[in-house]
């Protein structure tokens, strides 16, 4: 997505013939595009048909969480009060969502065999704790906490934690659109622009991994919007010899943003990192405070009319909050006026800078919680601003 990249063995000429190494029989080429044949793309080559399949059935992988009558307030919740053991499919709790996204936290205590395969949806995963190793038909990609990983649609692909006795937890939001860098970060040739707050040298690549050759069954969990079917394929899916193109999973640490500071408050657009057609995430890290004599840090009381706003607290004392903690998620309601609570305005003014790190989603529909959020949330949060 971000650049052209290219991984193991490919033909010197697309849609010709490649053999494989007894001379005979043909590489299966895959063309994995974007926007019909008009987007991004990647041109895949494969040991075996990449269409094969022995059998479908529909799994039940998740249990109904709908709050129909959830009110419209701020909401503020702690998402480590939920924790489902499981694999990284399966430990997911949903607490906010709508047509375009769904918010969700893993507290991942399980290795799997499956494979996980999004065929609706396009995954932004936030290492929060834990490290290990990414696996799909690209390659790998060795993660750590702060890691970000932006995977396009219908990527076969793994998280494989080194361990499973610690704490691996994974913030999770999955977009019905592309997870695209914004527009304005980029010149007319693609290339990150040199005001960007990060660039080509700050993206994990999948390097390259040996071709599993292999024949039996394996599991595919394939995700089709709110409905998942498990699909046994006859060899093993991480079978690509080499593949060239944009069109890829890569991986962007939180703690390589560089945050842009002013003399007086910025924005949270000077946060941006990724944008999708119905909502953006931004990064909020350590930095100065802004240096005008008389600054006012702390973010004064705003309306964004058509946008929810949703921050998940990753590390280190928010500036603006009060009762926040690691873990936690606040959502401020469009149509709405939202900030800093009683005290913090004053608190914030002389103040150096803040050791913060969170990140932040926009949405411009409304979410609507589930009764995960339901379950955790801080009842008082709604009332934080009486003085
Ligand atoms: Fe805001």
């Amino acid at each position: 997505m971000p650049f052209y990249h290219k991984v193991g063995d490919i033909p010197r000429v697309k849609h010709t013939t490649f053999y494989k190494k007894d001379g005979k029989s043909l590489y299966r080429e895959e063309l994995f595009s974007s926007k019909g044949f008009s987007g991004i793309y990647s041109n895949k080559y494969h040991h075996h048909l990449p269409t094969a399949v022995k059998s479908v059935r529909p799994v039940d992988l998740h249990k109904k969480v709908d709050w129909p009558d959830a009110p419209v307030l701020y909401l503020h919740f702690y998402t480590d009060q939920k924790q489902t053991p499981g694999d990284f499919i399966r430990s997911r709790n949903v607490f906010l969502r709508n047509q375009h996204c769904s918010i969700a936290t893993a507290h991942v205590t399980e290795d799997t065999d499956e494979f996980y395969r999004n065929a609706y949806g396009a995954e932004y995963v936030f290492v929060h704790h834990g490290s290990g190793t990414f696996l799909s038909e690209f390659g790998r990609i060795p993660f750590e906490a702060g890691d970000q990983f932006i995977i396009p649609r219908a990527v076969t692909h793994q998280f494989k934690f080194d361990s499973y006795d610690g704490d691996n937890k994974l913030f999770v939001v999955d977009s019905s659109t592309a997870w695209e860098i914004p527009n304005h970060y980029r010149n007319d040739y693609g290339q990150m622009e040199e005001h960007a707050p990060y660039c080509e040298r700050d993206f994990k690549t999948p390097e390259y991994m040996e071709p599993h050759d292999e024949k039996g069954e394996f599991t595919v969990i394939l995700k089709a919007g709110n409905r998942y079917f498990e699909h046994i394929v006859p060899h093993h899916p991480y079978d690509v010899a080499g593949w060239d193109g944009f069109l890829y999973p890569f991986a962007f640490n939180i703690k390589s943003f560089h945050p842009k500071v002013g003399r007086i408050h910025l924005p949270p657009p000077v946060h941006l990192v990724f944008k999708t057609q119905h909502f953006i995430l931004c990064n909020f890290n350590p930095r100065p405070f802004d240096w005008h004599e008389d600054a006012i840090p702390a973010p004064y009381f705003h309306s964004n009319i058509d946008s929810d706003e949703v921050l998940y607290y990753v590390e280190g004392d928010f500036m603006s909050r009060k009762g926040v903690k690691e873990g936690s998620i606040t959502l401020h309601p469009g149509g709405m006026p939202h900030g800093p609570q009683p005290g913090k305005t004053e608190a914030s003014i002389g103040a150096k800078g803040t050791d913060e790190y969170a990140i932040m989603v926009d949405t411009y529909q409304p979410l609507i919680p589930t009764t995960n959020a339901r379950d955790t949330m801080d009842k008082e949060y709604a009332r934080s601003w009486l003085e």
